[in-house]
């Protein structure tokens, strides 16, 4: 895949340095070393080498650090940033010294001390147990208020006519649950920066609903247009300069005839490449239609919104997805 190849080598030019946190996992070790070997970042593995050894034999560890929480002279220092983060919100310095030692916990504090660039963990770990650490130490970006994730969408062999740039960027299909109008213009501002940064392309985001600029309703029941135009307004404000607009249909949002039928005037509207869904439900179903229905490939999910970079993998991730993460993640460094 041509997007994913340019990635790795923009990543490989970059040399961050990554922690992965999960040196338990055969897969994540064989990853590291494949990532080392590639030049793709400089790698930090959580974990020991006996440990890794036992997990993943014959792969070389050359090049690769390995940290083991439990004997690192770096962990008090860790444990008493967690304590200064988190102290408002009760936790004491027992605390947070066990807590320090939990590795996903200590990777988001390595990221969080500026050791490392990159964090990418979530091989045998659930989605909560992955970004919590990041959501109570890194927290948000500045101007940005949530986290959330998006799939960058490649384009089938021939491409769509729909989608002339060949890729586009769906959100939030794996966060949050169902964003209210602030967190829907926090995530269209993100993935309009994720649209830059990692899929190439100029930014023009449309803000989805099943109505196209007031023609439908749900005032009675959900309210969920007047959220997706009150998102816009919100969005419009934070940033004035980017090419983004609602409330849209898919259809009036991509089809040039229907956008300028049904919003005329509209910079967006018949070319949008960034497609922000009003709750998790439409987001998740949404890709995975274009995945199965239209051929795309779907490269995520990408977080974003975290002050710094961190990424979760999915538990049936293989050893090339974990690859394609890291790169990903390390671009989200630059
Ligand atoms: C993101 C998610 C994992 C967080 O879950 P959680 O750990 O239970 O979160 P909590 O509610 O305990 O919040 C922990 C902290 O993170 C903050 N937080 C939670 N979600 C956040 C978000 N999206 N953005 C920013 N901050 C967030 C909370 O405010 C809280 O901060 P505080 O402790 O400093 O007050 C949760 O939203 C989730 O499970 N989403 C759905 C994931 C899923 O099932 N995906 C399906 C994959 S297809």
């Amino acid at each position: 895949m041509a997007l994913l190849d340019d990635i790795k080598k923009k990543a490989a030019s970059l040399k961050k340095t990554i922690v992965l946190c999960e040196g338990e996992d055969k897969r994540v070790v064989e990853a590291a070393a494949q990532i080392t070997k590639e030049g793709i970042a400089n790698i930090v593995l959580i974990g020991n080498e006996e440990e890794a050894k036992r997990v993943a034999p014959g792969v070389d560890l050359t090049g690769i650090t390995l940290i083991d929480p439990l004997t690192s002279e770096k962990t008090a220092e860790y444990a008493n940033i967690l304590f200064e983060a988190r102290k408002a919100k009760g936790m004491t310095e027992e605390q947070a010294a066990q807590q320090a030692k939990d590795r996903t916990m200590f990777g988001a504090l390595m990221l969080k001390a500026g050791d490392v660039d990159g964090y990418v963990s979530g091989a045998c770990h659930s989605t909560a147990n992955t970004l919590r650490p990041g959501l109570q130490v890194v927290k948000t970006a500045p101007g940005i208020k949530t986290v959330s994730s998006c799939f960058i969408m490649i384009a089938p062999e021939g491409g769509n006519k729909y989608n002339p740039d060949g890729v586009a960027v769906f959100a939030d299909c794996a966060i949050n649950i169902e964003p209210d109008a602030q967190q829907l213009a926090d995530i269209a501002i993100s993935s309009a920066k994720t649209a830059k940064t990692l899929a190439g392309i100029e930014p023009r985001v449309a803000m989805l609903s099943f109505s196209t600029k007031g023609s439908g309703n749900d005032d009675k029941f959900f309210k969920s247009v007047p959220k997706v135009q009150e998102a816009t307004r919100i969005a419009k404000e934070m940033a004035p300069e980017l090419a983004l607009d609602g409330e849209f249909q898919f259809d009036a949002a991509v089809a040039p005839e229907v956008g300028e039928l049904k919003a005329p005037g509209s910079k967006v509207a018949g070319h949008a490449n960034v497609f922000v869904f009003p709750n998790i439900n439409a987001g998740n179903i949404g890709y995975k239609i274009a995945q199965r229905f239209g051929g795309y490939m779907a490269i995520g999910p990408v977080c974003q919104g975290f002050a710094k970079p961190l990424n979760d993998l999915s538990r049936g991730c293989s050893v090339d997805d974990i690859v394609a993460t890291v790169a990903v993640t390390a671009l989200q460094a630059e």
